[in-house]
């Protein structure tokens, strides 16, 4: 269906290339260099479509868009621009923009987004009302092109409610973006409760999510809340979703597919209103895989699927991150600080496996351990090495072997209890941990064959078929 397209760009070249290509799949075309001509067009009721830059002389295309949606709110306008931060990506969609495109864009995404609109012209979106602050109280830093697409993404998803899934390496960001999505989203009133998997015993995360009655298990001493409860109305964060246990990722699924939970020991449903983002640093389809994560509970989190870039893959944004963790350690009463060239050039070709949070720490012992204003590159290159921190989350087995990580596991374990015991039937419950990966692990090194398996477990094949069965476990691909 060819569409009246209104093109307003101050760049020539860029009006050349994008006007050629829509005139040549039939659209008609007109364009100008200025805001002016642009509002001209628009208040006589002219074109079917906007594509606007956003810095234009005349008029920001941002406060345009909001003249425009008040006076045409049916008229989809597709924003571009190349100074990005998230911030511009966020008032876009705040003005009602149909779509936020970063420069230099994809020709091919552009007519994509063109053709979707005149299909289906979108209405227009309520419009939020979260002040956008100046851009130096922004929490996220980086223009990379590897971040625009995050904000991209964000920024589409303040007006929704939908389930988004982030995964990234560790320091990434993760809970930093969770945080944001929701201080900028539709729920931004309400409260975000993050719970963290890694960090509750495993045999606690039901009660602590759902909450319990009094005495539903031994230590329920009173009836509690759970997080469910506690989020309601707001954003339910659960960090960490690979480490959750199989028990409670299929419980969660229920709750997530009829909408409803119950306390552990109770009997009435109360009905979920929470929006759900989950994280992890782990890759969740090799848990798949591994029979540890359920791939339907995936579905049902993996809505939207949000990947953090690892720091390495943005070096753009290193100076930048620099300079906003030094300036935050002035602010805090430190000497200020400056790096000179070449610790520059030597933080830039480093591999940050600690990512965001292993450059956060690192300006934190420059600042506290150096009096020279000028940090030079010896010194960045003795701090790099002092600070190898183990990305958090990453547990080395290979030395301590599998008696040792039992062994310290289980002691956190009674550890986490505080004072308290865990409930009974323990020696069942840790067997069957120990078990479950073993038999999986097993069945995956013999594709599946379940002979083959029982006799490198030494074990009889109706008990291993039974175990099968009990521990929930699936048979890996290539199976007989
Ligand atoms: N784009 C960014 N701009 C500014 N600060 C950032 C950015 N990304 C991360 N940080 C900072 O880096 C630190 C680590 O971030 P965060 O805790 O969100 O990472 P994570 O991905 O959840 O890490 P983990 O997997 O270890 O839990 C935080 O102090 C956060 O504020
Ligand atoms: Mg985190």
């Amino acid at each position: 269906m060819p569409a009246r397209i209104l093109l307003a760009d101050d760049d020539r070249s860029i009006r050349t290339v994008i006007g050629r290509a829509l005139s040549q799949l039939g659209h008609h075309v007109r364009s100008t260099s200025n805001a002016e001509d642009l509002w001209t067009w628009v208040a006589k009721g002219d074109g079917d479509l906007v594509i606007t830059d956003v810095v234009m002389p005349g008029e920001s295309g941002l406060d345009l868009i909001l003249r425009i949606k008040k006076a045409r709110p049916n008229l989809p306008v597709i924003v571009m621009s190349a100074k990005t931060t998230f911030l511009t990506a966020i008032e876009a969609n705040q003005r009602g923009a149909y779509e936020y495109l970063p420069k230099p864009f994809d020709l091919n995404e552009l007519i994509q987004i063109v053709n979707q609109a005149v299909a289906e012209p979108k209405t227009s979106v309520a419009v939020n009302k979260h002040p956008v602050d100046s851009e130096d109280d922004l929490p996220l830093i980086g223009r990379s092109p590897a971040m625009q697409n995050v904000y991209r993404i964000l920024a589409r998803l303040t007006n929704t409610d939908l389930t988004v899934l982030i995964s990234g390496e560790s320091g990434t960001g993760k809970e930093l973006f969770a945080r944001t999505l929701h201080d900028y989203g539709k729920r931004q009133g309400a409260v975000f409760v993050p719970v963290n998997m890694a960090a509750i015993p495993r045999d606690l995360i039901e009660s602590e999510l759902f909450g319990h009655e009094k005495g539903a298990f031994t230590g329920a001493i009173s009836r509690s809340v759970g997080r469910f409860q506690q989020a309601n109305g707001g954003t339910l964060f659960l960090d960490e979703i690979g480490d959750m246990p199989l028990e409670a990722q299929t419980r969660l699924l229920r709750v997530l597919q009829e909408g409803e939970y119950t306390r552990v020991g109770g009997e009435t449903p109360s009905r979920t209103n929470v929006r759900i983002i989950s994280a992890t640093h782990q890759n969740l389809q090799e848990l798949i895989q591994d029979g540890l994560f359920r791939q339907d509970l995936f579905y049902r989190l993996n809505v939207v699927p949000l990947r953090l870039p690892p720091l390495r893959e943005r070096i753009e944004d290193i100076p930048l991150l620099l300079r906003y963790f030094f300036k935050r350690a002035a602010q805090e009463g430190n000497s200020p600080k400056t790096l000179d060239i070449s610790a520059t050039e030597k933080l830039e070709s480093y591999d940050w496996p600690g990512n965001v949070r292993e450059l956060e720490n690192l300006v934190r012992r420059i600042t506290a351990l150096y009096t020279e204003e000028l940090i030079s590159a010896d010194i960045v290159e003795t701090e790099l090495s002092n600070g190898l921190e183990k990305p958090q989350n990453v547990v080395s087995h290979s030395k301590e072997g599998l008696t040792g990580s039992l062994n310290k596991h289980l002691k956190n374990y009674f550890l986490a209890h505080k004072g308290s015991l865990p409930a009974t039937g323990l020696y069942e419950r840790i067997i069957q941990e120990v078990e479950r990966p073993l038999i999986n692990q097993t069945l995956i090194a013999t594709r599946g064959n379940q002979i083959k398996a029982a006799e490198l477990l030494g074990i009889n094949r109706n008990t291993l078929r039974k175990k099968i069965k009990l521990l929930d476990i699936q048979i890996p691909r290539g199976s007989r």
